[in-house]
């Protein structure tokens, strides 16, 4: 099985791009790079969406605490339209809304709109694949959860383990495992905390290249785990809108834009390279936010593409 790897990064990153050939995986979420309107639309390719009742499982691997799972957690189930969402005082938008534009993809490929549940969660806190993944592992850790088509797994790493291209190509990417005859869609993210925060963690973290603008304060004041939740929500865009290499993008099959990584490091309006754009600001904690979900929870959602006026779009 021969495919590309990732989509193109800046040069530094390109060289140390880690080729493998093993399996296939889509939307990589990029490093920090600077934001460009995609020019043409974004256009489905006619394959299989994820739409309708779609059940989301976590396969949570390394290091987590428990109240880094319950941010992740709330944003899952932050995503149902029917479920527990809570408008907030400052009459923010609702992360349920953001996901909304998933739906208007859906709508128009025909199909219903993607409906999220969370399932099944694994906790893998002893590593039981070692410290140091390789893609296909990250690959088997998702077929141990993944059983029926209409699931997605989530693997995700802790600050403690490290994986093939995290840092150096890639924060996090999706693909899908197969199993008989039967395909199913995961995501990988990695927490970058101790490793990579200039460039996996941005705008929470100090970037490592491009412009310099000061960190801004991490909406649930955790810089790994706000972080990856702006990358699995990215990629969670991507895996539903194209969970197998033909459903909405942009570009070649190989190194496709997709939904959402179309948009990298726009989360408000005014974003420019380096500036994330204006955002809500917590008065009590500092910390800037776009959207609040279940438990009045706060988080960071980035632009979208979309769909009606194909331009990068944002929540506030
Ligand atoms: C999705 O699940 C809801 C409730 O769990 C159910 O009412 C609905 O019919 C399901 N939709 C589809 C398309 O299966
Ligand atoms: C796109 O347009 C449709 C039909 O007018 C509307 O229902 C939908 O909410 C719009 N979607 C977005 C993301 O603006
Ligand atoms: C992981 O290892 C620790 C320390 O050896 C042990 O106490 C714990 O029960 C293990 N967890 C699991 C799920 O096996």
């Amino acid at each position: 099985m021969v495919s590309f790897q990732f989509p193109k990064t800046s040069c530094i990153f390109l060289v140390l791009v880690l080729l493998s050939f093993a399996n296939k995986s889509y939307g990589a979420r990029k490093l920090f790079s600077l934001y460009q309107t995609p020019s043409l639309a974004i256009e489905y390719h006619k394959g299989v969406l994820l739409q309708g009742n779609i059940s989301v499982s976590i396969y949570w691997y390394g290091k987590f605490t428990p109240a880094q799972k319950s941010i992740i957690v709330d944003f899952v189930q932050s995503l149902n339209p029917s479920g527990k969402n809570v408008i907030s005082s400052q009459n923010a938008p609702t992360v349920s809304q953001w996901w909304q534009t998933i739906g208007t993809y859906m709508k128009k490929a025909g199909k219903i709109p993607t409906n999220i549940a969370l399932s099944t969660q694994i906790s893998d806190e002893n590593c039981s694949l070692g410290k140091i993944l390789k893609k296909a592992q990250i690959t088997r850790l998702a077929r141990r959860v993944n059983s029926k088509p209409n699931e997605l797994t989530l693997v995700l790493t802790g600050e403690d383990v490290a994986a093939e291209g995290f840092c150096m190509s890639n924060c996090g990417y999706h693909g899908w495992s197969k199993k008989l005859n039967s395909r199913s869609a995961f995501i990988w993210v990695g927490n970058s905390v101790t490793q990579c925060p200039g460039q996996c963690a941005w705008p929470f973290a100090q970037p490592i290249y491009g412009p310099q603008t000061p960190p801004l304060g991490a909406p649930n004041g955790d810089v790994g785990v706000d972080g990856m939740m702006v990358n699995i929500a990215s990629l969670m865009a991507g895996a539903v809108t194209n969970p197998f290499g033909n459903g909405y993008f942009q570009g070649p099959a190989g190194a496709p834009l997709e939904v959402a990584s179309a948009c990298p490091g726009v989360y408000g309006k005014g974003a420019y390279p380096g500036y994330a754009g204006e955002l809500l600001v917590d008065k009590s904690t500092g910390a800037s936010y776009n959207a609040v979900g279940t438990n009045g929870r706060k988080y960071l959602l980035p632009g979208l593409f979309d769909p009606n006026t194909s331009q990068c779009s944002t929540i506030v």
